[in-house]
């Protein structure tokens, strides 16, 4: 990485941070049978380590979002760019998304989802970014607050590089019209 990348958290500090949150997540849960919802893309990494850092029985599903705007700031447009097959209906489901920003992506995805009537609806987001908030979207389990800069590494990316970083940090100076 170069002079302007600086960490925000180590590897070690994620794995602790998500082992907790799975610990957290099937004490709420006790026995009962997850949807995990993956945001793809960034949240992939995130979902890869939390899943298997809660022990209940599960069906992880994909659903792929775009939001319009301009490569940093999101213009609150959703387009959903691959969907559940599965039905929803009744479902336990927990949402797993690497960061919420504005919050205007999981508003969005939140209403559409509440119309497929799961039983239950909830957010694990890894990242949660307060200063840049437009909407309050309620994150059930969280794993870090973040300052305002662009974050990257561990799934979350700047112009599609750096999601295979093993660890989340930022860059500074920051990339463009940020
Ligand atoms: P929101 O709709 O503004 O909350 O933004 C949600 C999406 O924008 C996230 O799921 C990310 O894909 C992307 N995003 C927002 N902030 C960052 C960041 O600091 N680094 C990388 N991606 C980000």
């Amino acid at each position: 990485m170069g002079p302007n990348y600086h960490t925000l958290f180590s590897r070690t500090e994620i794995d602790a941070r998500i082992a907790s949150l799975g610990r957290e997540i099937r004490a709420d849960y006790h026995d009962r049978s997850l949807t995990v919802l993956v945001v793809l893309k960034g949240s992939f990494v995130f979902a890869a380590d939390l899943i298997r850092a809660i022990d209940l029985p599960m069906n992880v599903e994909f659903i792929g979002l775009r939001s319009y705007g301009d490569r940093i700031n999101t213009s609150g447009v959703v387009e959903i760019t691959l969907d559940v097959k599965h039905p929803l209906a009744g479902e336990d489901v927990l949402i797993v998304e690497d960061i919420v920003d504005t919050g205007l992506t999981l508003e969005y995805l939140m209403k559409n989802l509440s119309t497929r009537n799961p039983a239950s609806m909830k957010l694990a987001a890894l990242l949660h970014k307060p200063a840049r908030t437009k909407v309050h979207v309620p994150i059930d389990y969280k794993g870090f607050q973040v300052p305002d800069k662009f974050v990257i590494g561990y799934g979350l990316d700047f112009a599609g590089k750096y999601r295979n970083l093993p660890e989340i940090g930022y860059l500074d100076p920051p990339p463009l019209d940020h």
